[in-house]
């Protein structure tokens, strides 16, 4: 079989910051498959067919990919940030796991790309220093206990906490019940990261403390990082944002 699906990550948006295998995955696919957004990304390409979608299909344009590819195209599936994080190759996997036995057979790689929680901590400094995990809050694929129970985990164990998906206009209040749960264990100065379109022309970054922070200050294209017992905030001099960094040592002095 020739065909392949490449699943590419696209990085958080400046194109500098997509690597140059990716690159080589997108030039050399004859067909890229995605999310109109990510697909306007890609510079056109004379001969390469342009798939564009609607976000709310990934399945289906998982399958599309897959069919093409088992009928001899070398498909490029792009993603935004890294594709293997709440994004499009475990929707490719979920694919092949169920689908036609075929789709087994393909060549099938993954790109990996700059995730938005990486991008977001390099944006303020260091927060994810100590040990730290992310998750999606969104409750569309997992119910909103599933949800909660993590975060309170998380949080339990004190760990920095990166929320991708943190609201809609389909999810407006899961934010706002998620700042309440953060509020009932943490200290009303856990800084708060704020990271809106990070590595885009319009980005916009936040910080603040867990008692001035909103739901509203927040869309779907912010990432929000919650800070440890141990992140720390380095005062600068007027005008100049804090650095925001989480020790690497834990209840041991460096
Ligand atoms: C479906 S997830 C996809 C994540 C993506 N695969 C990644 O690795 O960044 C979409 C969420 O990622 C976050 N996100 C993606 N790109 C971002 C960016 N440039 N700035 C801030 N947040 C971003 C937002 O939380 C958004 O709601």
């Amino acid at each position: 079989m020739t065909g392949r699906v490449t699943i590419v990550g696209l990085g958080p948006g400046d194109p500098r910051f997509l690597t140059p295998a990716a690159s080589e995955a997108l030039a050399s696919a004859t067909d890229l498959v995605g999310y109109g957004p990510y697909v306007d990304r890609v510079p056109e390409r004379p001969g390469q067919r342009r798939h564009a979608s609607d976000n709310r299909v990934e399945l289906d344009r998982a399958r599309f990919a897959l069919d093409l590819a088992a009928k001899g195209s070398r498909v490029a599936v792009v993603s935004g940030g890294d594709p293997g994080v709440f994004a499009m190759a475990a929707a490719v996997f979920e694919a092949v796991e169920n689908g036609d036995p075929i789709w087994r057979s393909l060549d099938i790689r993954v790109e990996p790309g700059i995730t938005a929680m990486l991008a977001a901590a390099a944006r303020v400094g260091a927060p994810l220093g100590g040990d730290f995990c992310a998750m999606s809050l969104s409750d569309n694929l997992k119910p909103w206990e599933v949800v909660e129970a993590r975060l309170r985990a998380a949080l339990a164990a004190d760990f920095v906490v990166a929320l991708y998906n943190p609201i809609s206009s389909a999810r407006p209040w899961q934010l706002g019940a998620a700042f309440k749960i953060v509020a009932e264990t943490q200290g009303p100065d856990t800084p708060i990261i704020l990271a809106r379109a990070v590595m885009r022309p319009d980005e916009r970054i936040r910080i603040l403390p867990l008692s001035e922070v909103e739901a509203s200050m927040a869309d779907m294209s912010t990432i929000v990082i919650i800070g440890a017992s141990t992140t720390r905030l380095i005062e600068r001099p007027e005008g100049k944002a804090p650095f925001v960094y989480t020790p690497r040592s834990y209840g041991v002095r460096p």
